[in-house]
């Protein structure tokens, strides 16, 4: 007999998250930066279909959701005052700390690694959650592997509609681009991915820090190092938008600007990040605007480099790599 397949359920309750997740289900949650596909990170066989729904490498570990400061002692080992530091600091909130993982971690979760990357969420809903729950959550962006990733239930449920029970719905994401990752080498804190907490913010609290953002010598976050939060569409990075569409005369151009409009005809739809060149705004608008115009049905997609600096960084970062060998400068 065919069993009859239900509609993805899109709900605030978090009773129903809880027993879906008792249940070994896996979910998507929310969060401050992007939605999640959660599932109970003490549970090797929940972090496996994680890893098949998303169709991500196995060599590419996830990051553990937590409910409080108390609770790393659990899943991690020999804690450096400064992870402590930052932890108090900034949590709740957009920051990953990679740390000596605790044996009772299943190595699925962490792609046979001896560190965990573990965080705090800053959203009122998936906090109930955790509170509710005697385990911490395995996620990963809600996105099959390289794809945009999510900021709303409604990205979600575009990408896993058929395959998920629940989305817990937390409304459009804060932030809006993901965590900002730490290790640590000798006890001193090192960048290994920009995210929604700028280096600006967390150096405030530490003094200068040491980069190793991910590149092919760096394979500290493998997942970075593939083309990813890519559209469909082809997309090019550049300082000079204006230019490149001139070249792309003629065809179905989409353009993704930090806050000023282009005057040219031949453009077919202008997003624009922050009319007021605001940072924060610019990063919780960019996925949101780059799902809209990867379904403009365009021919390409030229998105403009911002200035170098807060979280204009963190956004560059995503915009090279969603057009990784598409660079014009
Ligand atoms: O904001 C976020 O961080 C979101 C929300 C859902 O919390 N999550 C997220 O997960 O972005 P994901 O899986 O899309 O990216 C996790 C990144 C990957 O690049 C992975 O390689 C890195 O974290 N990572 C995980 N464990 C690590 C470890 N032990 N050492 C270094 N990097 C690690
Ligand atoms: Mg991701």
């Amino acid at each position: 007999m065919q069993s009859l397949k239900l509609p993805v359920l899109i709900t605030k309750d978090t009773n129903q998250a809880k027993e879906a997740l008792v249940a070994k289900e896996i979910i998507a949650i929310p969060t401050e930066t992007v939605y999640g596909l959660a599932g109970n990170a003490f549970d090797e066989n929940a972090i496996r279909k994680i890893f098949l729904l998303k169709n991500r490498p196995l060599h590419n570990p996830l990051i553990v959701h937590i409910k409080s400061v108390d609770y790393l002692k659990e899943i991690a080992l020999d804690i450096p005052i400064k992870a402590m530091v930052l932890a108090n600091h900034f949590w709740p909130g957009p920051l990953t700390l990679v740390l000596k993982k605790h044996p009772k971690i299943p190595d699925i979760v962490t792609a046979g690694n001896n560190t965990i990357a573990i965080r705090i969420p800053n959203h009122p809903l998936t906090l109930e959650l955790l509170n509710k729950l005697d385990f911490p959550l395995a996620a990963p962006s809600a996105n099959p592997f390289g794809s945009i990733s999510p900021t709303s239930s409604e990205h979600v449920a575009n990408y896993f509609k058929d395959e998920l029970k629940i989305i817990l719905d937390g409304g459009r994401c804060a932030k809006g681009i993901e965590s900002t990752i730490v290790g640590f080498e000798n006890g001193e804190p090192i960048i290994y991915r920009l995210g929604s907490l700028s280096v600006e913010e967390i150096e405030q609290v530490m003094g200068p820090l040491n980069q190793r953002i991910h590149n092919a010598e760096s394979p500290e976050a493998p997942g970075m190092l593939e083309k990813h939060y890519s559209p469909k569409t082809p997309t090019y990075f550049t300082d000079d938008v204006a230019a490149l569409c001139k070249t792309f005369k003629g065809n179905k151009i989409g353009v993704l600007l930090f806050k000023n409009k282009i005057l040219d005809a031949d453009i077919h739809q202008q997003e624009i990040l922050s009319l007021t060149g605001n940072f924060q705004e610019a990063a919780a608008n960019l996925y949101a605007s780059m799902h809209l115009l990867d379904q403009k049905k365009l021919d390409v997609i030229i998105a403009e480099k911002l200035p170098e600096i807060d979280l204009g960084r963190s956004i560059n970062d995503r915009l090279e790599r969603a057009s990784k060998n598409r660079i014009i400068t």
